[in-house]
């Protein structure tokens, strides 16, 4: 691939975990390190896109040349990749986004009140991924990734049709050196045709696989 293939491409990448606070000192969250979202943003900038990260709280630093949006909960997540849709070519969404929230936020610290047990009710946080493929155009570029303990293929191809995404990379969070926080990745990349592709590698790597195949499918259209 020439160094800059991406060249006039604008991209938004979102990475790393939410945060779903139930006070202002308790949040309920993933492992997710930004690793992988960042390791997008990061080869997408080195191949000449244009690029807005919009990142979950994680310790690493934002990489070189790329716009950064930091958000917290999923709403804000939601918010900040609905902005920036209209005006991209190729949205990607590596973040691992709270399916649930809290019911309500409580303004000051809750206290222990000497009770053994606990309860706390909480609602769906909106599917972020499928409100973007509702009202993606049709030379925009939808990227998931599904992160699944079991039944992989099927639950991503699940994933790929109810989000209206154009590929999806199926991430099995059971195999070594896979997934959250590790420095490599092992991922199937499933399109719309049910054409399969393993790749693995560092996160780089990967995300440099991603962004060839994802070039492809827009060379085809
Ligand atoms: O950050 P790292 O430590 O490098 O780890 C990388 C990763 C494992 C987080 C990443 O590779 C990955 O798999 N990200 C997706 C994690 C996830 O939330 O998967 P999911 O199967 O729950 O969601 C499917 C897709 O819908 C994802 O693209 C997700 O961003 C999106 N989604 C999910 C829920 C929601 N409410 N809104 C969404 O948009």
């Amino acid at each position: 691939v020439s160094m800059r293939d991406m060249e006039g491409l604008s991209v938004v990448v979102t990475a790393g975990p939410t945060r779903e606070f139930m006070d202002p000192v308790r949040f309920i969250s993933n492992p997710s390190s930004g690793k992988m979202g960042y390791s997008l943003a990061k080869t997408a900038w080195y191949r000449g896109a244009d690029v807005e990260l919009i990142t979950g709280p994680v310790s690493m630093s934002s990489p070189h040349g790329v716009r950064v949006t930091k958000v917290v909960s999923a709403l804000d997540m939601m918010d900040a990749a609905v902005e920036s849709m209209a005006g991209c070519d190729i949205m990607v969404k590596a973040a691992a986004v709270g399916d649930y929230r809290f019911t309500s936020v409580s303004e000051k610290k809750i206290k222990r009140k000497g009770t053994d047990s606990v309860e706390i009710t909480m609602i769906n946080n909106p599917d972020i991924a499928a409100k973007l493929g509702s009202i993606k155009k049709p030379d925009q570029t939808l990227v998931g990734f599904a992160a699944e303990t079991d039944n992989l293929l099927s639950n991503a191809t699940e994933k790929l049709n109810s989000k209206g995404l154009d590929l999806i990379a199926a991430n099995d969070l059971t195999e070594e050196g896979s997934g959250f926080d590790s420095e490599t990745n092992n991922v199937t990349l499933l399109d719309r045709e049910g054409s399969l592709k393993k790749i693995s590698g560092t996160k780089e790597d990967v995300a440099d696989m991603i962004w060839d195949r994802v070039l492809e499918i827009r060379g085809k259209s």
